[in-house]
C-alpha cells in the first residue's frame, strides 16, 4: 500500500530536498507543510510536475496548533518533522498519536526533545507506532558508521567519529527559528564521552583535538560534543573503551568570538539575548563562509580483527558529499527507505544511527552522490 507521508518544513532547505528524493526513489506520495502556504503550494506544483499531481500536494499548517495538525494528519501514515519546530516536539508527536500516524524527525539531538519522546515511549509501543528519531547527518550517522564497521572487529574498542560541516550559508535562506535552534544546541552543549569504559563528562581542557579530514582539508581543530547516539550504542558494546564525537568548527572568526560571545550572552540573559545573537550568528556565519564546501564524516575504530587469532586492527570510514544539506536529505532518504519497506519498523522509539541495516544505508547514500570509502578493512570496502 502506498505510504502517504506529511513533511512538516516540507519546502524548508532540508525538506525539500529530502520530499525531491523521496519521490524520486519511492511511490510515496509527500505533502509539503509548513505556515507559508505560497511557498508549499509553488513547490507542490513544480514537484507534481514532475512527479504528478497525485503523489505532492501541499497544506498549510502550524506545528503549534494541534487542532489544525489533526486536520492535516487525516489519511498520513507517516509524519516527517523537517521543521525547525523543537518547541512544539510534543503537540506534533502526540497528534500523530491520536492519528495513529509514524513519526520521524531530523531535528537537532536535544534533551528537550528526548525527554518528550521518552514520556511517550509506552504509548507508542501500546499503539504499535514507529517514531525514529534524530535522523539526518548530524545527528544521525556517527553511530551509524560505527555499525558499518562491526563487522572488521572480533573485539572493537575504540572508535572516535569526527564531523566537518564547510557549507555555503549563502546559499540558503532560513527561518528565523532554525537559527534560534542552532543558537538552543549551544546552550544544550555538553562535553562528553566514553573514557575507560565509562560514559561522562570530559575535563574541558581535554575537549580539543586535531583530526585529519584528508585533502584539502588536512588537520583542523575539533571539540568534543555530545551525541545521544553515541552512549545509547556504546551500552550496546561492553567491549567499547573509548568513543566521543569531534567537531571541527565554523572557521575562526565564529569559533574564536562569535561562539565564546554568545555562551556568555545565552548564560546571562538567554530571553532577552537570544534573538538578537541568532542574528549576529546568522550574519557572521554567511559573512565568514568560503569555498570549498564539502561536509566530512569520519570513524576511526581500532580493536581486534574478526578473523579467528585476530591481529590488532586500525580501520576507517569517510562519508562525504559537497553539500551537506544534500547529504542530510540523502541520511533522512536512505533511512526512510528501509522503514518504507518496513524492514525497520518498529513499534517504539528509535534512533535512525542506531535503526538503519548500517550496510544498506551507506550503500544507499552513495547511490545519492555521496562518497563513502573504507580504510584497513578491505572485505567491507568490497562488499
Ligand atoms: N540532523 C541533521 O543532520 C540536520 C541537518 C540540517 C538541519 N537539521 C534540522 O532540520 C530542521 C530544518 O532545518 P533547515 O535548515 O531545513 O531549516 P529551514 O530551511 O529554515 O526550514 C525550516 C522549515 O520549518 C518550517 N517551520 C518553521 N516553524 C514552523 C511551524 N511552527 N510550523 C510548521 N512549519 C514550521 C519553515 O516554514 P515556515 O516558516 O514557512 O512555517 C521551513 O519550511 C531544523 O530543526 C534543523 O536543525 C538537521
Amino acid at each position: 500500500m502506498t505510504t502517504r507521508m506529511l513533511v512538516l518544513g516540507g519546502y524548508g532547505t532540508a525538506g525539500a530536498m529530502l520530499a525531491r528524493l523521496l519521490l524520486e526513489r519511492s511511490d510515496a506520495e509527500v505533502v509539503l507543510a509548513g505556515r507559508t502556504a505560497a511557498k508549499a503550494d509553488a513547490l507542490a506544483a513544480e514537484l507534481g510536475a514532475e512527479f504528478g499531481a497525485r503523489r505532492c500536494s501541499a497544506r498549510c499548517v502550524d506545528a503549534a496548533d494541534s487542532r489544525a495538525l489533526d486536520d492535516a494528519l487525516t489519511g498520513i501514515d507517516l509524519v516527517v518533522v523537517a521543521s525547525s519546530t523543537l518547541d512544539y516536539v510534543r503537540t506534533v508527536a502526540e497528534a500523530a498519536l491520536r492519528a495513529g500516524a509514524d513519526y520521524y524527525d531530523v531535528q537537532l539531538s536535544v534533551r528537550a526533545k528526548f525527554e518528550v519522546l521518552e514520556s511517550l515511549r509506552s504509548r507508542m509501543e501500546r499503539e504499535g507506532r514507529c517514531f525514529i528519531t534524530d535522523g539526518g547527518i548530524h545527528p544521525g550517522l556517527s553511530a551509524a558508521m560505527i555499525r558499518a564497521l562491526l563487522p572488521a572487529f572480533g573485539r572493537l574498542e575504540r572508535a572516535d567519529c569526527s564531523g566537518l560541516m564547510r557549507v555555503d550559508w549563502n546559499a540558503f535562506a532560513f527561518s528565523t527559528s532554525t537559527i534560534h535552534e542552532l543558537v538552543d544546541e549551544f546552550r544544550d552543549y555538553r562535553i562528553e564521552a566514553l573514557r575507560d569504559g565509562v560514559w561522562g563528562k570530559v575535563p574541558s581542557r581535554q575537549m580539543q583535538r586535531t583530526i585529519d579530514f584528508g585533502p584539502p582539508w588536512g588537520r583542523q581543530a575539533c571539540s568534543l560534543m555530545f551525541l545521544e547516539e553515541l552512549p545509547r550504542l556504546a551500552q550496546t558494546l561492553p567491549t567499547l573503551r573509548e568513543c566521543g564525537f569531534y567537531v571541527s568548527g565554523f572557521g575562526p572568526v565564529v569559533d574564536y568570538f562569535i561562539l565564546p560571545l554568545g555562551m556568555v550572552a545565552l548564560k546571562v540573559a538567554p530571553d532577552r539575548l537570544g534573538p538578537g545573537y541568532a542574528r549576529l550568528l546568522s550574519r557572521a556565519l554567511k559573512a565568514t563562509s568560503r569555498p570549498p564546501y564539502e561536509t566530512v564524516f569520519q570513524v576511526e575504530a581500532e580493536g581486534i580483527a574478526a578473523e579467528p587469532g585476530g591481529a590488532r586492527r586500525l580501520a576507517g570510514l569517510r562519508v562525504a558529499h559537497e553539500d551537506g544539506y544534500h547529504l542530510t536529505a540523502a541520511a533522512a532518504a536512505a533511512c526512510l527507505l528501509q522503514y518504507l519497506d518496513g524492514s525497520i519498523r518498529r513499534p517504539g522509539l528509535s534512533l535512525q544511527a542506531l535503526a538503519v541495516e548500517p550496510g544498506r544505508f551507506l550503500a544507499d547514500l552513495q547511490t545519492m552522490g555521496a562518497t563513502v570509502s573504507v580504510r584497513g578493512a578491505p572485505e567491507l570496502a568490497a562488499r
